[in-house]
């Protein structure tokens, strides 16, 4: 049976426990409030999470669909509202992280000392230029920083766009290109695998032929790496906080003002600038970790092993937390150094309650053996999350078991870098669950599942997800590019005659079951998704054919027991090299390539190098018949091939 056949064949049931129901944040009653008055849902949501310096009177604003504005003349400080007023409230002493760092060393930050850190930076900012709208790029490690650097630069009005650590210097510089960044604030390094791998040199290659819009680097001492300078550019961290004012006001701003950009893989070569703004975006962030997660701020231990260079860190070790004024776990390094029990000895060190982390992790642990996990107290943990790609029923079987201890609720968490914060889920204590499904809209929030011709499919068919209402979290734009926006996720589903009808197109394929609840079956567009991080196929072919040896490539995302999807790439060389090289050699220089151009995360799992490659009349290339290969299984209908004989010139030359 394929993957999917056994996900659509799976019938095990979990109902709530009673004891954890008649406890659990959530209830039944969320779902009938917001079913009666959807937007009065959402306003008291906002109301009652969040803090206002002006209280707003319009919820939702979709004249101008699909260009939302929420809560639109609400006012309010994100920073504030996820710092000072928690220690205003008598909150300061209470820890808001739990920082552990790779080789060991820890330290935890209270309410009150990371806002003191967070008014620091955001004055130091002040003194490099960074006003209100201004765009600062961050490229750091997991480390208690990163969530200051973002925060400061959310009190001053500005915009942060975070580029994860593990992105190549060529995509970090298209990305602050792209933004027009005033400043980028960097580290020495930061540890993974037992060694610290090198930032700073990245910046400086992105910055290096000085036609920039960046005119300071900030850089955060984490290593002990030497570093080059650039006098009048670079200054540390340190000596920039230190000489800053240790007071700073933060000061309100429009609901609807930008907060930061994140960019993400499309169908196209060039990453999209996905846009979230203030209100709305830090309503459904605090919203879904409160209820979604059963969230007792009081005593509850939180950790979200995602990188804040990814949505998820955004909304839930940043966003939706520290508005929540929960305590978290943040650690920086990789979850198998240095023994491949580092994340249990994490929870029992912290007695960690919640955890959320991807299918993709939990597979590599399974590979690895209960008997890790079991070396170590988890009975801390109350509530477990899924995030990032569809999660298999044994693996989230084995959660339950394993890491839940037989009694954990388990939620599967569906939402993308788009949607800002998460869309379907179960509520714990509520949602009877069902391994392998996403499960239900939260309160609030409504999708279908269509045909091509918009046509609900109904109950028991498959099509395509989408998102029928406007949500408070949903992305304002692409940066720089409205006709893309529009284009990518509004065009399919657009309703002539009346445009405030418009539909969002997720660019996921789901079945309905008979209950109504999503099954999310995967991308169904030219997006792979690997260990849970997006990659565009196109991206990595634009990389394979700059390189010199490249004549045509076509990249696939095959199916990858651990990492959910895999990246292959079908090359064929230029003639001169076909002849100078083995296909070993050109494949080992072209994995490196990639990862050099875009990212370690986009190096192929594997390169072939081909003759040729299957195209149909009109010179498409076929990718479906590429993943036969790639996936090992015979190679499908060829008869819209402009040359029907090119699958057996490949089939035969990877022989
Ligand atoms: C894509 C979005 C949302 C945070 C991490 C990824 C896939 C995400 C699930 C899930 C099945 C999922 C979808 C989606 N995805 N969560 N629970 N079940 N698929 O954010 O990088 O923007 O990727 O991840 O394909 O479109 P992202």
């Amino acid at each position: 049976m394929s993957d999917i056949d056994s996900l659509l064949h799976e019938d095990r049931r979990f109902a709530p426990d009673p004891d954890f129901a008649a406890q659990a944040v959530a209830g039944s009653e969320l779902y009938d409030r917001a079913k009666a008055d959807r937007l009065g849902f959402w306003a008291d949501q906002a109301r009652e999470l969040l803090h206002w310096s002006t209280p707003f009177t319009q919820t939702l604003d979709w004249n101008n669909a699909p260009f939302a504005r929420w809560f639109a003349d609400g006012r309010l400080n994100v920073s504030y509202n996820c710092l000072d007023r928690h220690v205003e409230a008598g909150q300061g002493d209470r820890v808001a992280i739990h920082w552990e760092g790779e080789p060991g060393d820890s330290r935890s930050l209270t309410y009150a000392e990371l806002t003191a850190e967070v008014k620091r930076a955001a004055n130091a900012l002040t003194s490099l230029g960074v006003r209100h709208g201004d765009r600062v790029a961050i490229y750091l490690p997991m480390i208690p920083e990163a969530v200051v650097a973002m925060l400061a630069v959310a009190r001053l009005g500005a915009v942060h766009s975070v580029v994860f650590g593990g992105f190549s210097a060529e995509s970090l510089r298209s990305r602050i290109d792209d933004a027009n960044a005033k400043v980028v604030i960097t580290a020495d390094g930061g540890w993974r695998k037992g060694k610290v791998f090198p930032l700073k040199p990245a910046v400086d290659a992105a910055l290096a032929d000085g036609k920039t819009s960046v005119e300071s680097v900030l850089v955060v001492k984490r290593g002990e790496n030497v570093v080059d300078w650039t006098d009048g550019r670079d200054r540390w961290w340190h000596d920039e906080l230190a000489a800053a004012a240790a007071e700073h006001e933060a000061q309100p701003f429009e609901a609807e003002n930008p907060l930061f950009i994140l960019y993400t893989s499309g169908t196209t070569g060039k990453p999209k600038g996905i846009l979230h703004t203030s209100g709305g975006y830090l309503t459904q962030a605090a919203f879904t970790h409160k209820a979604v997660f059963d969230l007792k701020p009081e005593t509850d231990v939180f950790w979200c092993t995602a990188d804040v260079g990814w949505v998820t860190g955004h909304s839930y070790v940043v966003y939706g937390p520290l508005a929540n004024g929960a305590t978290q776990v943040m650690y920086e390094g990789t979850p198998d150094t240095p023994h491949p029990g580092r994340w249990w000895e994490l929870i029992e060190k912290y007695k960690v309650s919640i955890l959320y982390t991807a299918p993709t992790a939990i597979r590599t642990f399974m590979k690895l053996g209960r008997e890790h996990p079991q070396k170590f107290d988890l009975s801390s943990l109350r509530v477990l999350g899924s995030v990032g790609e569809p999660i298999n029923p044994e693996a989230w079987i084995w959660y339950r078991d394993i890491i839940g201890g037989g009694k954990t609720p388990v939620v599967d968490t569906w939402w993308q870098t788009e949607t800002g914060a998460i869309m379907v889920s179960a509520l714990p204590g509520v949602t009877t669950t069902k391994p392998g499904s996403a499960q239900v809209p939260l309160p609030g929030i409504s999708v279908d599942v269509l045909d091509e011709n918009a046509k609900p499919v109904g109950l028991g068919s498959g099509g395509l997800l989408v998102v029928t209402e406007p949500w408070p979290a949903m992305l304002r734009g692409i940066w720089g590019d409205p006709e893309r926006f529009i284009e990518t996720y509004w065009e399919k589903f657009d309703f002539e005659g009346s445009p405030n009808r418009r539909m969002y197109l997720a660019g996921d394929g789901a079945r309905l079951d008979e209950d109504g609840d999503v099954w999310v079956l995967g991308r169904v567009d030219d997006v792979m998704n690997v260990s849970g991080h997006r990659l565009s196929t196109m991206e990595i072919e634009s990389a394979l054919v700059s390189h010199p040896i490249v004549a045509e490539a076509a990249v696939v995302g095959a199916s990858d027991e651990n990492t959910g999807q895999a990246v292959v790439a079908f090359v064929i060389l230029r003639a001169k090299q076909a002849e100078a090289q083995t296909s070993e050699e050109a494949s080992a220089i072209l994995r490196a390539w990639v990862a050099e151009q875009i990212g370690a995360i986009a190096r192929p799992r594997q390169i072939l190098i081909v003759s040729e490659l299957p195209k149909t009349r009109s010179g498409k290339i076929m990718r479906r018949l590429l993943r036969d290969v790639a996936e090992g299984r015979e190679i499908g209908d060829t008869t819209t091939l402009a040359d029907t004989s090119v699958m057996s010139v490949i089939t035969d030359t990877l022989k």
